[in-house]
This record gives structure tokens, C-alpha cells and sequence, in this order.
């Protein structure tokens, strides 16, 4: 059923039954990737929330979480400048992190992001990103786990927003084409 967030009309994508699929394959693969190494991931605020949220949920073995908050996006457009709301608060020094980003669009926010964390010398980064937009993506950062690759068109929910709106809806939408 299509909907309406503020101006524009939004049809459904991703459902929520098949994003919790994906989040629990990239769990189990996380899980085999540590190798009994405890990670601290990282979730990437505000969008990220639920993706974290859930898929923590499906990691089965000990790891912490920390958050720090970026913002890049003014309504629907990219802007270049990545702006640092809310900094790190944790020592990652010689641990392994596992960033986890909602989306990667252009990957202005990903490279600040390694930046940030690669002053403290982390063992190693992986990056996870429940969409990927790769007409969009125009860096080399290597994207470690994600969950789906989609086309270049805007989409809102499950923690993602048009302007502020739909970071509550449970699923994914995708702008309508008029
Ligand atoms: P980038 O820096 O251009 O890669 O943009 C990354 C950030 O912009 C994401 O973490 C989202 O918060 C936001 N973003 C990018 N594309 C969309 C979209 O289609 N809908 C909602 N937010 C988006
Ligand atoms: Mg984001």
C-alpha cells in the first residue's frame, strides 16, 4: 500500500520479513568472521537504530556497542560536508570494530566515519550497511557485509527519513516515480 510522508508519496520495498532474513545471515557470517574475538560495534545515529537493534539481535556471541552520530543529508540531497554530532566514547585500540550504517549513498559519511575510527588504531574496521546504492557510491572503502543492493531512488523507514519523518515505519519504501 502506497504511503504519504510529508510531500511525497512512498510504495513498499523491502519488507520487514526479508530484511530480518538478511540481518540474520550477515550475523552468522559476522560470527565466523570474529573468530571468537569480541567486536564493538558501532551504530551510525539517527538512521541506523533498527538495523543495530536487529541485528545484534541475531549475534549470539559477546560483543559491545557504542554509537556515534553523523549527519550529511538536508530533505532529500546529499550534501558534501559530513558534520560530527555526537563523538566516540569508547577505546578501540587494537579491537575490532564493525561499523553499521543504514545506507551508503555517495560514501561521504563512510569516509569521515574511518577517519574518526582509525586515529585509535582499531585491529581491523568492517563496515555493514543494510542498503547500498552502488550507481551512488563513489569510494574505495570496501563494504564488508551488505545486506541489499539498491537503485539510485530515495527511500524512507525502518530508521531511515524523509526529512526528519518515517524513521518509525517498520519497513522499507521507496519514492514513487509521478
Ligand atoms: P552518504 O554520506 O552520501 O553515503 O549518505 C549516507 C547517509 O545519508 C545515510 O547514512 C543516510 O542517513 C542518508 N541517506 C542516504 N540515502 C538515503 C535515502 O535514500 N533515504 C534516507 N536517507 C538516506
Ligand atoms: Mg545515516
Amino acid at each position: 500500500m502506497e504511503i504519504q510522508v510529508l510531500d511525497k508519496v512512498f510504495v513498499p520495498f523491502i519488507s520487514r520479513e526479508r530484511i530480518d532474513n538478511r540481518l540474520k545471515e550477515i550475523a552468522q557470517q559476522m560470527i565466523a568472521d570474529m573468530n571468537g574475538e569480541v567486536p564493538v560495534f558501532i551504530g551510525v545515529l539517527n538512521g541506523s537504530f533498527m538495523v543495530i537493534s536487529d541485528l545484534v539481535k541475531h549475534y549470539t556471541a559477546p560483543c559491545e556497542m557504542s554509537f556515534v552520530k553523523m549527519a550529511s543529508y538536508i530533505g532529500t540531497q546529499s550534501t558534501n560536508q559530513v558534520n560530527q554530532l555526537l563523538g566516540l566514547d569508547i577505546d578501540v585500540t587494537d579491537r575490532r570494530v564493525i561499523i553499521v550504517e543504514d545506507i551508503v549513498d555517495t560514501g561521504n559519511t563512510l569516509v569521515a566515519l574511518k577517519k574518526l575510527f582509525e586515529q585509535q588504531r582499531p585491529k581491523d574496521i568492517k563496515i555493514c550497511t543494510l542498503c547500498l546504492k552502488p550507481e551512488a557510491y563513489t569510494k574505495d572503502i570496501p563494504l564488508d557485509y551488505v545486506a541489499f543492493e539498491i537503485e539510485n531512488k530515495f527511500i524512507v523507514g525502518y530508521g531511515m527519513d524523509y526529512d526528519k519523518h518515517g524513521r518509525n515505519l517498520p519497513e522499507i519504501y521507496q519514492i514513487k516515480e509521478q
